[in-house]
């Protein structure tokens, strides 16, 4: 998606990025040192040119390792920054009124709340503990969305004191905070859920059928004098679906304008985050959905939960303009045209798809172990890192992050080495004593024998993978968290909670 783009923008001391390593599938074929004829066939993921510059500075990345200790998420703000800065251009080309909130739960990291404040992006939270991060981060309180259930009298209160944005998502919810609210003589603003017709198992927002008695319940709660201040509504949707999301933001302007008598101020439609994101190419995931069976997965392990859709035709920017340019179904333009005819505001709570590109997990290879071909059929190794599952969170979705890790080698002689090595098949383990900490259970290619010391490192992890579930079972510390980034063209780093004081040097180019 990035990838032309960017290539065309990347200053000439990019000349030394590293070469990703090739599609695996036809070499394998021809390796004869796997036990197995069938074809294996990776996921090899698309990788922004930006990254592979730092991928390429294998002694930074040692050094970066070895000094933190235990696996470290590599973070690349200003790969975010233009991201999200991408999206506000695409939001201005159509003359929309905008508000993009960054949902802070898909990544904990303090620098892309630090990028949001600077570009005058807002944050969605969900917990007091996200809304102080977002506040620390210097985004302005009014900026600060609140979204989740039943959220608690600490979180209420605090937001209400800053002015933050509660979506209200069920009656005793907005009673309990209306109450807060005339207590701290303070404006409710809130926007209302809503739950799609067609989302009945969704546990969140308000069904049509509940909303006559909610705008009763408001009135009632503003006598005798406005409490709450219904800015707009709002709704968030599971899955990636583009068409359902610019429906359900038809339906959601209907309702505003009817609703216009009553509130004349309520002018906003938040459409929530699912904005999907590509990781692979089409004919990469084609190849490997093709390829793949049970055998190639460590005990023959099957996932429940399913996969992410690892290639989109239209991720990110492509999802959502095509969401602006939906044909209104109920007459003339589309969705952008009906935003502005209406003079609404659109706003949105994109998470991953702000962070594409934005931060890889790098783990070392702590042994690697033989399973002789007796105890499966075709012979693999599994690799044990330096570090647990915890950090790459899909497992606990019983699902796998399947686009293929990079073996970077951690020696100097390897990387000059033009021989070709014999072609090496290993399921991923983490160091913990639970036999279902598996980064990897598929039997993934690798061009050559890990060993030892090596980096192994997980590509495009920013969004979800690195932290949503990260713990310190065993005793085992959290994995750092180390930005890099350019210093006069030079490479440079430093510790996420730092960043501040990068973003103030601002040495804020890349080129
Ligand atoms: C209310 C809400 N907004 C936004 C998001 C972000 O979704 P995504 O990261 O898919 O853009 C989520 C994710 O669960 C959410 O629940």
């Amino acid at each position: 998606m990035v990838a032309a783009k960017k290539l065309t923008a990347l200053p000439d001391w990019a000349g030394s990025v590293a070469q990703p390593t090739p599609p695996l599938s036809k070499a394998v074929q021809q390796d004869n040192t796997l036990a197995t004829k069938r074809q294996v066939t990776n996921l090899p993921p698309t990788v922004d040119p930006r990254v592979e510059y730092f991928l390429g500075q294998t002694p930074l990345l040692q050094s970066l390792k070895s000094g933190f200790g235990g696996p470290v998420h590599l973070l690349f703000p200003r790969i975010f920054r233009e991201t999200a800065q991408d999206y506000i251009n695409l939001l201005e080309s159509f003359s929309l009124k905008h508000q993009i909130f960054f949902a802070k739960k898909a990544n904990k990291a303090a620098c892309f709340v630090q990028e949001c404040a600077r570009l005058g992006i807002g944050i969605d939270t969900a917990s007091i503990e996200e809304l102080v991060a977002a506040l620390k981060g210097g985004v302005s309180p009014h900026l600060i969305g609140i979204t989740g259930p039943a959220k608690n009298d600490r979180l209420l209160i605090l937001a209400l004191q800053q002015g933050c944005l509660l979506a209200i998502d069920a009656l005793d919810e907005l009673q309990r905070a209306a109450s807060f609210a005339r207590q701290l003589a303070r404006p409710l603003r809130c926007l209302i859920r809503l739950r799609p017709d067609d989302q009945k198992k969704s546990r969140f927002g308000f069904s049509t059928d509940e909303l006559p008695e909610l705008w009763h319940q408001i009135d009632q709660l503003n006598q005798p004098q406005e409490t709450i201040r219904m800015e707009g509504l709002s709704f968030h949707l599971s899955g990636y679906n583009t068409a359902e999301r610019a429906a359900m933001a038809f339906t959601a302007i209907s309702l505003l304008s009817e609703l216009s008598p009553r509130f004349p101020y309520s002018r906003r439609i938040n459409i929530g985050g699912g904005l999907p994101l590509s990781y692979a190419s089409a004919s990469a995931w084609q190849d490997f959905q093709a390829s793949q069976s049970p055998d190639d997965f460590h005990g023959g392990k099957q996932f429940g939960g399913g996969f992410y859709p690892y290639h989109c035709e239209t991720p990110g920017l492509d999802a959502l303009r095509n969401i602006l340019q939906t044909p209104n179904p109920a007459g003339k333009g589309d969705l952008a045209s009906l935003l502005r005819a209406q003079d609404m505001e659109l706003m949105l709570e994109p998470g991953r798809a702000l962070l594409d590109q934005s931060g890889v997990t790098l783990f070392s290879v702590q042994g690697v172990k033989e399973r002789k071909p007796e105890a499966s059929k075709d012979g693999y190794s599994i690799i044990t890192v330096d570090g647990t599952s915890f950090s790459l969170s899909e497992q606990w979705f019983d699902s796998e992050f399947l686009p293929d890790p990079r073996l970077l080698s951690s020696r100097k002689a390897d990387c000059a080495s033009t021989l070709p090595a014999p072609l090496f098949r290993a399921a991923i383990g983490g160091v913990s004593c639970l036999d279902s900490d598996m980064l990897s259970w598929r039997k993934i290619v690798f061009p050559r024998r890990p060993e030892v010391g090596d980096l192994l490192c997980y590509l495009n992890t920013a969004g979800y993978q690195m932290d949503s579930n990260e713990s310190e079972f065993h005793g085992l510390p959290l994995p750092q968290k180390i930005c890099l980034f350019l210093r006069n063209g030079v490479p440079a780093w430093c510790r996420d909670t730092d960043y501040c004081a990068v973003l103030a040097e601002d040495h804020s180019s890349w080129n």
